[in-house]
């Protein structure tokens, strides 16, 4: 190298990278030999050796620092090692190199910003969890917590939709069931509230009816007996004959209402006995024969076989279909249809024998549904408003359930269930 310092000098000046911003080579003594164009005349870089050449030095020396350098000041790491003579270990000097930082700075920089980039997005994206972690939480709490004050306010219908498996969902299951619970008890009550009214408005009626049957019966008998007596005895032109006949009919009706008004207040026993149900409808039928005769109205039977005897009080369910079947037959006009059907149905009480009786008659009005088997509820002007109130009285001693049916198309329905054990 002493010998080609011209060599060495073009060798330091070609710029092999842009980021070795100076290189000096010293003697052993510190003398600085060779140093790139830009430091050559900076004292403190080109002519300082930090490791005294190599005489003496023990090992490299790095550092950073602040340089002036190129008309600005750049961030410069400082690296000065010895330089050993081959296969020796003789120092012959030391050369000393200044690196620029900067791209180390920049790639820093670089990092740190997407370090900035990723804790932010991280903080986003945990913000975001945690609140969606939060509702999912808490949205069932609140659900929850609704749900019970509706449930509270008496909406026992209202359902908390939860279906998580976790303890809310529990929790929430058990306080649907309890509401279920305490919806079946309201319905409960209300029955037996309805039962209760029914029955002491039953017993005002049977007292009443009782009074009216002991004041009335006698004075009709006698009336009537009297009739009877001028009818025979006198000789009456055409219209005193009808006009007598149209008051023994006002008496049939009277005596027709008092019947039905005991045979409904009455309180009694049912005598019950096996029978098919298909000889009770038949027996119904016959008791209306004559207004059957009187109609041009089919009767359609669609009895199901085999199916179970029942254990009930004959005469009284015969009154239930014949008033059910009179009421059809006054709905119907000339060419109207009857239809019986029976068969099994499994009800939530249970197996029960279905009957339904319907007809194509004009309906029943959706306003009048409720009212129909309220005793005393008649849309005609020779009702008496018993026959359904009768009717159902006796279904129910039964334990059985009488409904209007909403009809396949237009007309009426009625639908009886009855308990199907043969004894009880
Ligand atoms: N098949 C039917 N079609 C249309 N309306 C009906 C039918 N059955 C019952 N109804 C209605 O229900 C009301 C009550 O019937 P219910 O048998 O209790 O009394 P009623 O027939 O009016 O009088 P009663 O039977 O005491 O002579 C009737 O007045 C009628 O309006
Ligand atoms: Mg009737």
């Amino acid at each position: 190298m002493h010998w080609d310092v011209e060599a060495l000098q073009a060798d330091v000046d070609a710029q092999v990278d842009e980021n070795r911003l100076y290189i000096v080579f010293f003697d052993r003594y510190g003398t600085s030999l060779v140093a790139s164009r830009d430091v050559a005349a900076d004292r403190a870089l080109a002519q300082t050796s930090q490791l005294q050449g190599a005489a003496g030095a023990s090992g490299p020396y790095a550092q950073a620092k602040d340089v002036y350098i190129a008309k600005r000041i750049r961030r410069v790491l400082e690296v000065e090692v010895p330089i050993f003579i081959s296969d020796s270990d003789q120092t012959w000097g030391s050369v000393k190199l200044g690196l620029s930082l900067e791209p180390l700075d920049r790639q820093v920089e670089r990092t740190r910003l997407v370090l900035i980039l990723i804790g932010l997005g991280g903080l986003l994206l945990g913000t975001l969890g945690a609140s969606v972690l939060a509702r999912r939480i808490t949205r069932p709490i609140k659900d929850l917590a609704e749900g019970t004050v509706r449930i509270a306010r008496g909406e026992f219908s209202h359902r908390i939709t939860i279906d998580s498996r976790d303890e809310i969902g529990g929790l929430a299951r058990d306080f649907n069931d309890m509401s279920d619970k305490l919806r079946q008890t309201l319905e409960a009550i209300e029955e037996a509230n309805r039962r209760l009214v029914q029955s002491e408005k039953l017993a005002q009626i049977g007292r009443m009816a009782a009074t009216i049957a002991h004041e009335i019966r006698n004075p009709l008998t006698s009336v009537k007996l009297n009739i009877q007596k001028v009818r025979s005895s006198l000789h009456l032109d055409e219209i005193e004959q009808e006009h007598m006949t149209l008051s023994e009919e006002g008496i049939a009706q009277i005596e027709r209402f008092i019947k039905e008004l005991l045979n409904f207040t009455r309180v009694s026993d049912l005598q019950k006995a096996r029978f098919g149900i298909d000889q009770i409808l038949d027996e119904s039928l016959k008791l209306l024969r004559d207004v059957l005769a009187a109609k041009s109205v089919a009767v359609e039977r669609r009895y199901a076989r085999g199916l179970p005897e029942i254990f009930v009080d004959g005469d009284r369910l015969r009154q239930v279909f014949a008033n059910i079947l009179r009421n059809a037959l006054e709905a119907l006009g000339d060419g109207g249809r009857i239809v019986i059907t029976t068969g099994l149905a499994e009800t939530e009480a249970g197996r029960r024998l279905r009957i339904r009786i319907s007809d194509n008659g004009p309906g029943i009005p959706e306003k009048d549904r409720d009212n129909i088997f309220e005793p005393f509820f008649t849309t005609k002007p020779q009702g008496f408003g018993l026959g359904l109130a009768n009717a159902r009285k006796i279904v129910e001693q039964h334990r059985g359930t009488i409904q209007a049916a909403l009809p396949g198309g237009r007309g009426a329905a009625f639908e009886i269930d009855l308990p199907c054990e043969g004894e009880p």
